[in-house]
């Protein structure tokens, strides 16, 4: 089962469960209504003498029995209404038993299925227990809609168990793809000859832009840990080139591009969303919004939105830090230089999420600098 397949289901049981809520909620105001009709019963039988015959007779005087807990055998020692009393009182401890339960089923259903919880074991394991609960009346007059009710209840216990099952899976699948992510990341580092904090620095900026532009907490997360892996395709990159102390020429220039497909060549091998969005982000991180950027040429909207975001978050860290060619830009010229390429390097809504975020992406900055970037060195 790939992830897609996985989120796929995870997403049906999140449909199930919101109509089951529905159902439930349904079944509680009945059996709520049911609870409270028979315990005024029950509390009526106190007044049979001073009740109107009629009444005093329907309600009372009927042959009542509540299943083989058999109050009938109480049938010589107490009053017939008495008798019919203990047994409204039943139905109504029934009831209120039924309600208990279910609310807190559908109190656990609406925390996973609409609050966006996970699934857990543990949810799964106490609905069991609780549906066992139903099972005191089964010897009740009932016995039909008890089995029922018990039926339901294992059902959605097993919906639980399920849900926890392709949960576990879908982390268990995000966990190693993380794990790979942060080793591939380690790699290029080692590899690029980078000032060390790059990656973490980029990932920092990328979701903090991501954030301004209200994306959602997971996809912020996504971008954090995808962009981590932009310049992978450094790997076939030679040391010489990459660690050059001086302008490049065309033809160097020329092979450092390619670490854009070449990343990208090497992300398509693996499943997964991130993985997915990995690539995307290797192959496209250089392109620029007017269309000169490189390896496609790709422009504007047809740049994906990550790939856009982690080209300003790229570009600033690249100004900031120092490089074996060139002494770090000091911040404020760096900021200035990424808001004037506003719609011609970069996409006009991410210069405005960068703007806004600014502050936190200086706090960024500041807190992985790099260990060497104190003293300037004079190259
Ligand atoms: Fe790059
Ligand atoms: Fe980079």
């Amino acid at each position: 089962m790939n992830e897609n397949e996985l989120q796929s289901r995870l997403l049906h049981i999140d449909k199930i469960g919101v109509r089951l809520t529905r159902i439930m909620w349904a079944l509680i105001l009945g059996f709520g209504l049911s609870a409270i009709l028979n315990m005024a019963a029950a509390a009526g039988s106190v007044f049979y003498d001073h009740m109107p015959e009629k009444v005093a007779e329907t309600l009372y005087m009927k042959d009542f029995h509540f299943g083989t807990f058999s109050i009938d055998a109480l049938k010589d020692s107490i009053e017939a209404h008495h008798l019919a009393g203990i047994g409204y009182l039943m139905y109504s401890l029934y009831s209120a038993l039924i309600v208990m339960i279910l609310s807190f089923y559908r109190k656990l259903i609406i925390t996973v299925v609409r609050g966006g919880q996970p699934f857990t074991e543990e949810a799964g394991t106490m609905m069991k227990k609780y549906s066992y609960l139903t099972l005191f009346f089964i010897f009740s007059s009932n016995p039909i809609v008890t089995i029922l009710l018990f039926m339901i209840l294992r059902l959605f216990a097993v919906i639980f168990d399920y849900g926890a099952y392709l949960q576990k899976k879908a982390n268990e699948t995000n966990r190693i793809q993380e794990e790979m992510i942060m080793s591939f990341a380690e790699i290029t580092e080692n590899k690029s000859g980078q000032t060390g904090q790059h990656i973490r620095r980029v990932s920092e900026y990328s979701k903090i832009i991501a954030e301004e532009l209200g994306l959602k907490d997971s996809q912020v997360e996504m971008i954090g840990l995808a962009s981590t892996m932009h310049d992978i395709g450094k790997l076939i990159i030679p040391a010489e080139i990459l660690d050059k102390p001086a302008r490049l020429n065309d033809e160097e220039f020329a092979t450092i591009k390619t670490h854009t497909t070449y990343g990208a060549a090497l992300l398509s091998r693996v499943e997964g969303d991130i993985m997915q969005l990995s690539k995307t982000i290797a192959l496209e991180h250089h392109e620029r919004f007017d269309g000169n950027g490189y390896p496609l040429g790709k422009q504007g909207r047809a740049i994906a939105p990550e790939s856009r975001i982690v080209a300003v978050a790229d570009v600033y860290d690249a100004l900031t830090s120092r490089r074996s060619y060139k002494k770090p830009w000091d911040p404020k010229d760096a900021y200035d230089e990424i808001v004037k390429n506003a719609g011609k390097q970069f996409d006009i809504n991410v210069i405005e999420a960068f703007k806004s975020g600014y502050e936190r992406i200086e706090e960024a900055r500041e807190r992985y600098a790099d260990k060497d970037t104190v003293e300037d060195c004079e190259l």
